[in-house]
């Protein structure tokens, strides 16, 4: 069997974020939500992946490299438009011939591994098989009827939902995808969609079977999502401290990279930080990643996810529920006038107290 991942897209919700980085190399609990994907696909067995990818592409070519790191093969594939996830699977026709191939979408995380879902197909006869989550609202999503073992239905965001199985971004798919795929018009929003190509398998007869989600599933799509997503990764996280600490207290799950120096500081996990960080007279709190080569000083910091080479400096009040990008330097001066000064890129949103 052969993997698509799918790290295309617009990435709109997370503006601007996206504006400068592909949203499924935006790290949770520091690392890229990719290779979450990518490592529970090798679980499985499978070692050609494919990667459809849009105006982002030299990054995550520079960002994953050609798949030696998990002793895979990567081939990455150039969507010419983010035109939906059904066109983004039949641009990768080529690359998955003949084969049975499981579809991932590289913003997803989904926690309890995929494996005996793969397993389960690739030893069967069904045409597909889909993983589903149930939801407390699946008038969000698109949604599976079920009946027996198999989806006899699939309704996008359903105003009256007639299961709380919400489609997780994991699909298995024989080449019988491909002749659906032919067949698809644009959505209402102009996509060609991969519900729609599966409503179409079930249309012909195809038999499409389903497994539902053990652990937890993650859409990474929104800022919001995306530190949910952080949150519960780091519910697990292990202590461990590579750096030094001096007059400080660590409280909880804290991971502390390597050359990092915490002074006159609080940290309250679970926090993951990583190397070459500075961390002095302040207070890291519960659900933050930070990545290398940041900076907090004289500042409160707490559920949010700080990018490479940023600094938090001197701040008055406590940051919360935020995404940093990459060498980012938010400041407040001693002594400068009491104004705000800002320069933000298109679509940034701040909140100031
Ligand atoms: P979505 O989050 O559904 O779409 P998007 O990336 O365009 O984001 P937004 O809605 O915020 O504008 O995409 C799910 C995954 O599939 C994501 O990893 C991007 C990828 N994708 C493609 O590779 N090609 C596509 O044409 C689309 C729509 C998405």
């Amino acid at each position: 069997m052969k993997a698509l991942i799918l790290a295309g897209g617009k990435g709109t919700r997370l503006r601007p974020i996206t504006y400068s980085i592909a949203k499924q190399l935006v790290p949770v609990a520091n690392k890229p939500v990719i290779e979450y994907g990518i490592e529970a696909i090798r679980e499985t067995g499978i070692e050609e992946f494919g990667f459809i990818v849009g105006d982002a592409e030299a990054d995550i070519r520079a960002a994953l490299g050609d798949g030696s790191r998990w002793n895979a093969r990567f081939t990455y594939i150039r969507q010419e438009a983010p035109l939906g996830l059904a066109h983004a699977v039949a641009t990768a026709r080529e690359f998955l011939g003949e084969s049975r191939f499981i579809v991932f979408l590289g913003d997803n995380l989904v926690k309890g591994g995929i494996t005996e879902l793969v397993d389960e197909f690739r030893h069967g006869s069904a045409d597909a098989s889909i993983l589903l989550c149930e939801v407390p609202n699946p008038q969000e999503f698109g949604v599976a009827e079920i009946e027996g073992e198999r989806v006899v239905r699939l309704v996008e965001k359903p105003k009256e939902p007639k299961s709380n199985f919400a489609l997780v971004g994991v699909y298995l798919f024989t080449p019988k995808i491909f002749e659906a795929i032919e067949g698809l018009q644009p959505s209402f929003r102009g996509e060609y969609e991969i519900t729609d190509a599966i409503q179409g398998l079930i249309d012909r007869g195809c038999d499409v079977r389903f497994r539902i989600v053990t652990g937890w599933w993650k859409d990474t799509g929104t800022v919001e999502a995306m530190l949910d997503a952080n949150r519960l990764l780091l519910s697990d996280l292990v202590p461990d401290c590579k750096g030094v600490v001096r007059e400080s207290q660590i409280e909880g799950a804290v991971q502390i990279g390597e050359g990092s120096l915490i002074e006159r500081s609080t940290i309250r996990g679970p926090v993951v930080l990583g190397a070459g960080c500075v961390v002095r007279d302040a207070f890291v709190g519960p659900f933050t990643s930070i990545a290398d080569d940041c900076t907090i000083e004289g500042s409160e910091l707490e559920y949010s996810i700080v990018m490479h080479g940023s600094s938090l400096l001197h701040l008055a009040h406590r940051v919360s529920g935020s995404l940093i990008g990459r060498g980012v330097v938010v400041e407040s001066r001693a002594g400068a006038p009491r104004v705000t000064r800002l320069v933000l890129g298109d679509h940034s949103s701040v909140q100031l107290p």
